[in-house]
């Protein structure tokens, strides 16, 4: 199931596009903000969505990686702080990104590089700067993301979490599910298990990243798998793993 596209965006995207266009800007400044015209482009899935292609994703950045291993803490109470839209790209890039020059591999390593995993971000109405509340679907080649889902489910996954009500008070709650189909016809049985070893290589990924860009993140396995999938909307073939919500420390 796909949704209209996001309101906000749209408006941001006209006026991003008068601003680039009379003051000229620079490129470096047009292409942080392309996302928001790539958005109201109109250019869609697969499945029909509207995709919003995400800001350029940086490759340095100020924390290092020993700094992020040291700092990273499971975290379970977070600030009503928006996330920017740079954040909720970097974060999604971290994940599930595609990091080979013209190639297909990504962030995280894949059996056979058979790539089962997805990639779903609940967004509040204050989640993220641009974003209307919704379920979204992370598009790894476009580095964008589709609307599949209208309104804040964040109370609903936080009760399908066994009642973790810290869920719903992140501003960005991503899920990281599996399609077991996608790896089980190389590898049997064992392909489960090749996808859930997956699935830890993208939490630590979103842990890093979130530590990096000075968020933090939890960690969520004790849930309801029917219950996350109805919330989410998603087909039945999307095996939910793990549940981060990512936001502000307090
Ligand atoms: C697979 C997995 C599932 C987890 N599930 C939950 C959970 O449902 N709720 C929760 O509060 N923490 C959960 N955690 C977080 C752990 O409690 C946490 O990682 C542990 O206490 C160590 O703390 P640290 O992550 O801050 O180092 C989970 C961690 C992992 C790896």
């Amino acid at each position: 199931m796909c949704e209209d596209k996001p309101r906000g965006v749209t408006r941001r995207a006209l006026v991003c596009t008068l601003a680039c266009s009379t003051l000229a800007a620079p490129l470096v400044v047009w292409k942080q903000f392309s996302f928001m015209v790539a958005g109201s482009g109109g250019e869609t899935t697969s499945k029909g969505c509207v995709m919003t292609t995400l800001p350029e994703p940086l490759g340095t950045g100020t924390c290092s990686v020993e700094q992020a291993v040291r700092e990273r803490r499971t975290v379970r109470s977070f600030s009503a702080k928006m996330l920017q839209a740079s954040q909720l790209s970097q974060l999604l890039w971290a994940a599930q990104g595609i990091t080979e020059e013209g190639g297909f591999k990504r962030a995280a390593p894949s059996a056979g590089a058979l790539f089962p995993m997805d990639v779903y971000a609940a967004l509040g109405s204050d989640g993220v700067k641009g974003f209307a509340e919704g379920i979204y679907h992370y598009e790894p080649v476009q580095h964008a993301v589709s609307l599949d889902g209208k309104g804040d489910v964040r109370s609903r996954l936080a009760r399908a979490a066994l009642s973790q009500s810290w869920i719903a008070q992140a501003p960005v709650v991503l899920v990281i599910t599996a399609e077991y189909d996608r790896i089980t016809g190389k590898y049997g049985q064992r392909g489960v298990r090749y996808a859930m070893i997956e699935a830890g290589h993208i939490a630590q990924n979103i842990f890093l990243q979130a530590r990096a860009l000075g968020l933090a993140a939890g960690i969520v396995g004790a849930f309801v798998d029917e219950e996350v999938t109805r919330v989410l909307m998603i087909p039945d073939s999307h095996a939910p793993l793990v549940i981060m919500p990512v936001g502000f420390m307090i």
